[in-house]
């Protein structure tokens, strides 16, 4: 293929993605539209709140999960304005896993203090839970432009490396609720998901430097650090730099 063809089909790709972002941004929307439709027609089935509940951190999770598989996606097939749906795919995975909670602190304990904290004290499948909601917290609150300014790049990306952490506890939470009933199909799915997009992850430091800096982020400590002439993203979902995959025509 020609330098020009290769051009054009990038550029081709680079459009098709940024026309369904909107649309996928607004298919996030659907398991939440789907549920309300159904609570209107009373259609959530003879238990209401479980339903919520469930649906609510299934996709949570599956967001998370997706959030995640941005990177490798866009390395991996060169799909460089997969990048910019990160954001909002984590956001959503954040305001899922906020109803989540609403749906299991007032439907299902009806805001009885005492019970979320007996709860929260002696079932591990709760205690998992919080902490994943606790650790998501302050990704979903710097999840803005003005954040990330305010924090500066580098404290941004070293502070939502959490999404790992996160994504772990969540699919802990998940094998808990299942291990329950004996029924661990969808939980070696995920888990399964989670250990590839984890593994690339490590794969890709290790070939890029290894791990010198991992924790002190920076342009070598960090896979999202902007490349030269690149743009970055973190895990979650924000820009740190500029988008520029427009190359100059050849
Ligand atoms: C304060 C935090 C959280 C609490 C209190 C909580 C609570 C619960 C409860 C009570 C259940 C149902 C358990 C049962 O039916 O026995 C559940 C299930 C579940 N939760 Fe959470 N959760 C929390 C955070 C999260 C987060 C952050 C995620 C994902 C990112 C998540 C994903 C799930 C999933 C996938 C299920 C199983 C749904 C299914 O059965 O298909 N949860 N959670």
């Amino acid at each position: 293929m020609t330098a020009a063809a290769a051009y054009n089909r990038r550029m081709t790709t680079t459009r098709l993605l940024n026309l369904l972002r909107p649309v996928v941004l607004l298919a996030c929307a659907l398991p939440l539209a789907a549920l309300f439709w159904a609570g209107l027609h009373g259609q959530l089935g003879s238990n209401p709140v479980e339903r919520i509940l469930t649906s609510t951190g299934d996709w949570s999770l599956r967001l998370l999960l997706a959030t995640l598989a941005v990177t490798p996606l866009r390395k991996q097939l060169g799909l460089h304005a997969l990048a910019r749906w990160r954001r909002f795919l984590g956001v959503w995975s954040f305001v899922y896993a906020l109803l989540h909670l609403a749906a299991y602190a007032w439907l299902d304990l009806g805001l009885d203090l005492a019970e979320i904290l007996r709860d929260l004290m002696t079932r591990p499948l709760i205690t998992v839970g919080w902490l994943a909601l606790i650790f998501m917290l302050p990704l979903g609150a710097t999840s803005t432009n003005a954040a990330i300014r305010r924090l500066g790049a580098q404290k941004w990306q070293r502070l939502h490396r959490l999404v790992y952490l996160v994504a772990i506890l969540s699919v802990l939470h998940f094998l808990l609720k299942k291990a329950g009933k004996h029924d661990f199909a969808e939980v070696w799915v995920h888990a399964g998901l989670l250990t590839v997009l984890l593994g690339w992850r490590i794969h890709d430091k290790w070939k890029n430097g290894g791990f010198a800096g991992f924790f002190s982020a920076g342009p070598h400590g960090c896979s999202h650090a902007p490349g030269p002439g690149g743009k970055s993203s973190h895990p979650m979902g924000a820009q740190i730099a500029p988008i520029t995959f427009h190359r100059k025509r050849p």
